[in-house]
């Protein structure tokens, strides 16, 4: 699909974005083993979240979806274990959220499975949670440790994890895989990533602890730091600094995960290509309500505003254990900042869009440790600075991340999203600011995470010039 996109007058509006894609998959797969009916309102409907629920009800689960009075999935839990081995492979489509997810709760079923995926998802890496699942006594088989994976039933055991890399996708398949475990798992992060699983599971009736402390803290977390070191990837011989633990307890409550009844959030990743048109634009005020402001999502946000973006929060609250407010962006000068450290991953999925509001930034705008830009749909570093460079910015890549000069002028042009949802969004909001017509091809890869991101565009651009 090719999209065509004018810079319009201004942008004006209300906008509710679609609900959270992250906290989506969760709901479908935790309802699925829940002890009784989910009511989970708002939910997003895309590829990434149809895969999910197809791949419930393959493994036996009732699941209900209703779209006359906003949108709202009944998912008939069958307890935790009573899920079905499936008549074929589960198949992920490109959702990395879904495959990794499963991994850790097919890892402790009494019956084999097979999880696949699209070309895309087979390129991504799986050894980051074959690894750990694996240390619990999971029985998984690959090839070079990509999908497909192959499952076979295993008894788990508990495990005291240094993670490897900053990833909520890792930590949730552990976590769920920790429900089937005969001991306690321990997760330790030395970046704190998104804690969507871990407010479910609690508000499910887990017990879910957390704690603060340095990889020095207890003798066993300083032994298996020093073992595990000279594998990540920033390793300068020092023992890591763990940011946050997580732990559960062994085998606690076989059966007796309690139902969710939950509206989702607005995903703020949806709202941030929004926020940045707002902030960019020279005309423009846009209201976006309901928007999850969870403190492990919102990097994004804490960065435009250190760099000067006017954005107001009203109505702030809690929705079904997760922030939630009513985002307010107008136009604002930006300058320049510096992203690094325990920012990156709280915006792990922003830096697309935020490499957009870079160009505008007076003076020059550094990404650092941000590697894993580099496997994520598309690798979000070479090719954003490909498509970016085509527009007029002065972007270049760097091995963890990238440098912007701004403020550029940025010029309409034929740009390509490779296939990757977060590049098509982000060049469709540079096409809002630059001069003449932007050309986006393969703009169709939006129906991952939000099919209707075109309209709403069109909607909040109504007066554009064309
Ligand atoms: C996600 C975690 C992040 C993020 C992805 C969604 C999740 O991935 O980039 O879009 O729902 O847990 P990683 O865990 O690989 O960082």
């Amino acid at each position: 699909m090719i999209k065509e996109i004018y810079p319009p007058r201004q942008l004006n509006g209300v906008l509710r974005v679609p609900g959270d894609r992250s906290i989506t998959v969760r709901a479908i797969l935790l309802g699925s083993i829940a002890d009784g009916t989910s009511v989970v309102r708002e939910y997003l409907d895309c590829d990434d979240t149809g895969a999910s629920v197809n791949i419930m009800r393959e493994l036996g689960i009732d699941i209900h979806e209703e779209r006359d009075n906003g949108s709202m999935l009944r998912i008939h839990g069958a307890s935790m274990h009573g899920l079905h081995a499936a008549r074929q492979e589960l198949f992920c489509n490109s959702s990395g959220t879904t495959m990794r997810l499963l991994a850790g709760l097919m890892a402790g079923q009494t019956f084999a499975s097979t999880i696949d995926g699209s070309e895309q998802l087979r390129n991504r890496p799986m050894r980051r949670i074959v690894e750990p699942l694996t240390r619990m006594g999971a029985l998984i088989s690959s090839t070079s440790d990509h999908a497909p994976l192959y499952i076979k039933p295993a008894n788990l055991h508990g495990i005291d994890y240094l993670m490897q890399v900053a990833s909520a996708q890792v930590k949730s398949a552990l976590l769920l895989a920790a429900l089937y475990a005969d001991g306690d798992v321990i997760i330790r992060e030395t970046a704190t990533t998104r804690d969507h699983t871990e407010r479910m599971l609690s508000a499910m009736g887990v017990a879910v602890r957390y704690g603060h402390q340095n990889g020095d803290g207890s003798s066993h977390a300083a032994l298996q730091a020093s073992e595990e070191s000279r594998l990540l990837p920033q390793s300068s011989g020092q023992t890591p600094v763990v940011d946050r633990q997580i732990s559960i307890p062994s085998r606690q409550l076989p059966g007796a995960l309690h139902p969710l009844d939950m509206t989702v959030p607005a995903d703020f990743s949806s709202a941030a290509f929004f926020l940045v048109a707002a902030i960019l634009h020279p005309h423009s005020r846009l209201e976006l309500p309901g928007t999850g402001l969870n403190p492990t999502r919102t990097g994004l946000l804490e960065a435009l505003r250190a760099m000067g973006a006017v954005v107001t929060v009203q109505n702030s609250g809690l929705q079904g254990g997760e922030p939630v407010g009513d985002l307010v962006p107008v136009t604002s000068r930006l300058r320049a900042m510096e992203v690094s450290g325990a920012l990156t991953s709280l915006m792990i999925d922003e830096f697309p869009i935020f490499a957009v509001a870079a160009t505008q930034a007076v003076g020059t705008t550094v990404v650092r440790n941000a590697e894993e830009l580099r496997v994520k749909e598309s690798n979000r570093i070479d090719d954003l600075v490909v498509e970016l460079r085509k527009m007029g910015a002065h972007i270049e890549a760097t091995s963890d991340g990238f440098i912007v000069a701004g403020p550029a002028t940025l010029r309409g042009a034929v740009v390509d999203a490779h296939g990757d949802h977060r590049m098509a969004m982000s060049l469709a909001v540079a096409g809002l600011i630059a001069e003449g017509k932007t050309t986006l091809t393969g703009a169709e890869c939006v129906s991952k995470t939000y099919p209707g991101f075109f309209d709403d565009l069109a909607a909040i651009s109504a007066s554009s010039d064309k």
